[in-house]
């Protein structure tokens, strides 16, 4: 079974990635830290974000464990992603990863923006999971600031509309909900409530394939 999981930072889709790969047995791949990592990689080496040709080749190389989770959840890490995310040499170079890991025999959970429109358009089960973007800011900024990062909610509000229009506005894969997604919107949800509706639309996948 390959559960693709889509949605908005901060919406919630990582933690609900991360609790149906535990509660299914499912290897769980969070697409987004090839792209931080390809980001602060590139940044490391010095490479212009304007040099797609070499970005695709940090990505082709990357080695995820050059880099501890605490670098990839910087704010500075995840602008670079989204930059990086708009170049399609470096969305083909991490495409055959991201589908390998999902074409495993035991079927995957893999979290993203595009796994349910392109990395696994044939995926079983489509999430699309979403927040208003106040909420998002606020979520966003108890982590960071709990990380030592200091900015105010309105300069998060800004931060979260920047990366959400260059991410919606690329041309290559732009973040959309798969027609075929079942919609969750966390604005008003716990973390429990938002993964028992996820966990809700997976039975009914397995249920239809049965
Ligand atoms: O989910 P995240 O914040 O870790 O993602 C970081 C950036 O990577 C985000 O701005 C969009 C991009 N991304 C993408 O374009 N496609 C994916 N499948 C995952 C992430």
């Amino acid at each position: 079974m390959i559960i693709a999981i889509d949605g908005t930072l901060a919406s919630g889709k990582g933690t609900i990635a991360k609790r149906l790969s535990a509660w299914y047995g499912l290897p769980h791949m969070d697409t987004g830290r090839l792209y931080r990592a390809t980001g602060v990689a590139a940044k490391h080496q010095g490479v212009s974000f304007e040099d797609a040709d070499t970005l695709a080749d940090v990505a082709r190389s990357l080695d995820l464990n050059d880099y501890t989770e605490e670098e990839l959840r910087t704010a500075g890490a995840g602008q670079a992603a989204s930059k990086v995310a708009a170049i399609p040499q470096v969305r083909a170079a991490l495409l055959e990863l991201q589908r390998a890991f999902a074409n495993q025999a035991k079927g995957a959970v893999l979290d993203g923006r595009d796994i349910g429109t392109v990395v696994c358009p044939n995926a079983d089960v489509k999430l699309w999971v979403d927040a208003s973007v106040e909420a998002r800011a606020e979520r966003r900024l108890k982590e960071l600031t709990s990380k030592g990062d200091t900015l105010s909610l309105s300069e998060m509000i800004a931060q979260l509309k920047e990366r959400d229009t260059r991410d919606k506005t690329r041309k290559d894969a732009p973040m959309v909900a798969a027609a075929d997604a079942v919609l969750i919107d966390t604005t008003h949800l716990t973390i429990d409530a938002a993964v028992d509706k996820a966990r809700d639309a997976v039975e009914a996948a397995i249920a239809r394939n049965s």
